[in-house]
């Protein structure tokens, strides 16, 4: 009889020790829960394809984000408005079928919460059976009947505050929030309203480190920050700036710790002079006698 272990991660003693698929390590809600009680960092970073989603199954990261940061990232847009919950669904699937150990967040899709609870619930429905374990809903007022139509649907869903980007336009651009007290206040109340309507967990997003350790002395539920400091119970980071793949995006909140850009385009000339010189492929890369 298989024991599933508990905790995160982080806890356990080597992943490949554990087995895959139905007997997966994925830590689940109650595991992110209770890192908080238990004073155990998060961390979470975004995953939208298969072969990043199977190496990062590899690291002690606990959650795997399929953000609509991906439409910027990936698909090259200049906001996350465009994602559609078929364009989520698809990256979403291509994640769970090469991390069976994280748990998958997917993001809910610009407006999708807007249009009624049977229209989120379908939306959500579509991320679940793609693979997602939860969805990340942005903001609340004016919703919060919907978050709580999920959760009590058995949706298991994050929060968002702070600088959500699917307000870009009414924001004025990607610009740090809640400095002014009225905000900063609202932003509180909030939070508190999420974790009442049953949200699992909340990234604050580009608000004062003040204001985010606040926050999350407040709540029972775990913060996830992202240009929020050191004072939430995890983090949460764009893989791809971690990474250094984009070298002009380099915001505040961001520590590279890989330089990717210069990493692909070092390697994709080496190839390219290999193949112009002919010395690619060579004898032990090539098929017959
Ligand atoms: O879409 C995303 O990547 C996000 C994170 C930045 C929190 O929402």
């Amino acid at each position: 009889m298989y024991n599933k272990p508990k905790g995160l991660y982080l806890a356990l003693p080597s992943p490949a020790t554990y087995a895959r698929g139905p007997f997966s390590t994925m830590p689940s809600i109650r595991d992110i829960a209770a890192a908080k009680s238990e004073a155990r960092k998060l961390v979470m970073v975004t995953a939208y394809d298969a072969w990043s989603a199977r190496l990062l199954n590899d690291t002690p990261v606990d959650i795997l984000l399929v953000g609509d940061s991906v439409m910027m990232v990936v698909h090259g847009e200049r906001d996350t408005l465009g994602a559609t919950a078929e364009i989520m669904a698809t990256h979403t699937r291509a994640v769970a079928r090469t991390a069976p150990d994280r748990l998958i967040v997917a993001d809910m899709p610009f407006l999708s919460t807007r249009k009624g609870t049977a229209h989120a619930a379908d939306c959500a429905a579509t991320l679940l059976r793609a693979g997602a374990h939860a969805v990340k809903v942005e903001g609340i007022s004016g919703h919060e009947d919907v978050i709580r139509h999920l959760v009590e649907s058995g949706i298991p869903v994050m929060g968002h505050l702070g600088l959500t980007p699917q307000w870009v336009h009414a924001f004025g651009g990607f610009t740090v929030q809640a400095k002014e007290a009225a905000e900063a206040a609202k932003l509180k109340e909030d939070a508190l309203r999420l974790q009442d309507a049953g949200a699992f967990a909340v990234v604050l997003e580009c608000i004062p480190h003040t204001l985010a350790s606040e926050v999350t002395s407040l709540l029972r539920i775990p913060t996830i920050g992202i240009g929020a400091g050191a004072g939430c119970d995890g983090q949460v980071l764009v893989l791809h700036d971690l990474l250094g793949f984009n070298p002009d995006f380099k915001p505040r909140f961001v520590r590279r710790y890989a330089d990717g850009a210069t990493f692909v385009r070092d390697s994709v000339t080496r190839y390219a002079k290999d193949v112009v010189s002919g010395d690619f492929p060579g004898a032990k890369e090539r098929f017959g006698a």
